[in-house]
């Protein structure tokens, strides 16, 4: 992956030239800055919550610097199998052990994880049972750390442990709208957006469901490092076109999200391919 990238990028800078748009001053001098990156685990995230960013975030890492750390509770494998769960308020909860699942490796803990840029929450089925057992390990983490971060980033039901933590306060949030009802409970002065792809709202960013944190992250990417040349040519290497209206979100109408824009348009809107 890294190496087709690379190999691809020459080409297709030399056809992409006339088509660039300038980089701002900021976004020239964080092309070579080095941003620590933290993504935090616990059992049952959702995979692609992880992995959809970090794909992004890898094939990057080959031009601009970034360092990476897995942040959990404890060190080593984190399985995205979820602890049994209530799925129904007032019943037993259900074992999942059926589930097939993947492990990630932890490398930090809560309390040795490095000095961090940004940070990115997942969510997960796990974050439900983390509620459910009064367990605020990550929003003591977020707490602690949420000030000398330049951006704070969620992913599908991940915004509840930023809810939880108090960071959103007076600030836009979005989710995974098919656990819409479940996410909003959380939080106080929380501007739940109803229909959106992603939000961004000064160092916040927040997706809704799974695969819309690869949307959030080309976003966040091109207003970090402008998008032409590295960022959108990385999109075209892993052959993923984002959608790149933040408004586009057919799944708050699919899963009845009170206050959905219903009237919005649900036609796909996506780039960069041929930006
Ligand atoms: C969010 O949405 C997806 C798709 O409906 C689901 O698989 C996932 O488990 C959801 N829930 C949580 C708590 O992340
Ligand atoms: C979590 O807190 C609630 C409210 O204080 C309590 O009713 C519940 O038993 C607690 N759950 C666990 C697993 O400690
Ligand atoms: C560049 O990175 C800094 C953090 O070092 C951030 O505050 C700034 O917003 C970034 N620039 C852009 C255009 O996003």
């Amino acid at each position: 992956m890294r190496f087709s990238s690379i190999t691809l990028l020459p080409l297709l800078l030399t056809t992409t030239l006339t088509t660039a748009t300038t980089p701002s001053k900021s976004q020239l001098a964080n092309r070579s800055k080095k941003f620590s990156l933290g993504i935090v685990l616990f059992p049952g995230f959702e995979p692609l919550d992880v992995i959809g960013p970090f794909e992004i975030l890898q094939s990057v890492s080959a031009y601009y610097p970034l360092s990476i750390s897995f942040i959990a509770s404890q060190t080593g494998p984190i399985t995205s199998r979820s602890p049994p769960h209530v799925m129904v308020p007032g019943q037993p909860p259900v074992n999942l052990d059926h589930l097939i699942a993947v492990s990630l490796h932890a490398t930090h803990t809560f309390a040795t994880a490095p000095p961090l840029d940004i940070l990115l929450i997942p969510g997960g089925m796990g974050n439900m049972v983390l509620v459910e057992n009064n367990d605020t390990t990550i929003e003591s983490f977020i707490q602690s750390r949420y000030k000398s971060l330049t951006h704070l980033l969620s992913v599908c039901t991940g915004s509840v442990s930023l809810a939880r933590s108090g960071v959103l306060k007076n600030k836009r949030a979005t989710t995974n709208k098919s656990f819409w009802n479940w996410v909003v409970q959380f939080g106080e002065g929380v501007k739940w957006v109803p229909s959106a792809r992603w939000t961004h709202d000064g160092k916040i960013w927040t997706s809704s469901g799974v695969a819309a944190g690869m949307d959030m992250t080309y976003a966040f990417l091109s207003k970090v490092y402008g998008k032409e040349g590295v960022v959108d040519n990385v999109l075209n290497a892993i052959e993923y076109a984002p959608h790149t209206d933040p408004k586009w979100d057919p799944f708050s109408v699919v899963w009845d999200v009170p206050g959905a824009d219903t009237k919005g348009s649900l036609k796909s809107c996506v780039k960069p391919v041929g930006f």
